[in-house]
C-alpha cells in the first residue's frame, strides 16, 4: 500500500463516525454495490453507529436511478439488496467524508480534478490498495459492459477489500 494511503487510513481510524464515500463512474454497478458490502459487514458486526458509508459516481448519466438490474441480481444472490439512488460526487462530498474510495485508475484522475484543495486530494485512496495481491487485481474492473461473470467477479472483489477496509479501521488489521 501507498504510504499517502497508509496515513490516511491511520487518520481516518481514529475518527467516530468514520465516514467513507465509494466512487465509480455510473454510481450504478461497483459503488453503490461497494457500499452495500461494508454496510452489510457494519451491520453484521453491530458498528452502525460508528460508520457514515455512501456511494457517487463521476459521471451524471443516471442520476436517481436505482443500481443496475444485474447488479441488484447478483447482490441479492448474496444476500445484499441496494437500494441507494445514483448521486454525482459533489465538491462539498471532500468534505462530508474522510475516505473517498475509487473503483478504478480513471475514477481517481476525475476524483483528483475535481478536489478543491490538496487536503481534499488526501482524501482519495484506489479501492485496489485493499484488494489481496491473489485477486490478481489493482482495481475494480467495470462489469457494466460484461456478462454474469463480470458482475460476480466485482462482488467478489469487493466483499475482500471492504472486509480489509472495516479490519484497518475497526483495528483488527494492522496496515
Ligand atoms: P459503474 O458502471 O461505474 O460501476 O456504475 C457503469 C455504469 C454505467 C456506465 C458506465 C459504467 N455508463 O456508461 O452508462
Amino acid at each position: 500500500m501507498r504510504p499517502s494511503s497508509i496515513k490516511l487510513l491511520n487518520s481516518a481510524a481514529g475518527k467516530r463516525p468514520v465516514k467513507v464515500l465509494f466512487v465509480c463512474l455510473g454510481n450504478i454497478c461497483r459503488s453503490p454495490a461497494a457500499e452495500g458490502v461494508l454496510r452489510t459487514i457494519v451491520e453484521e458486526n453491530g458498528t452502525e453507529a460508528g460508520w457514515k458509508i455512501d456511494s457517487a459516481g463521476t459521471g451524471n448519466y443516471h442520476i436517481g436511478d436505482l443500481p443496475d438490474q444485474r447488479m441488484r441480481v447478483h447482490a441479492r444472490r448474496r444476500g445484499l439488496e441496494l437500494t441507494h439512488r445514483c448521486r454525482q460526487v459533489v465538491s462539498s462530498d471532500f468534505d462530508d467524508f474522510d475516505i473517498i474510495i475509487g473503483m478504478d485508475s480513471q475514477n481517481i484522475a476525475n476524483l483528483r480534478y475535481a478536489a478543491p484543495t490538496p487536503e481534499a486530494e488526501a482524501k482519495i485512496m484506489p479501492m485496489g490498495e485493499l484488494l489481496p495481491e491473489s485477486s490478481g487485481y489493482d482495481y475494480v474492473p467495470d462489469p457494466y459492459y460484461e456478462g454474469s461473470e463480470g458482475f460476480e467477479l466485482v462482488l467478489d472483489l469487493l466483499q475482500e477489500g471492504c472486509q480489509r477496509l472495516y479490519d484497518i479501521i475497526e483495528g483488527h488489521s494492522n496496515l
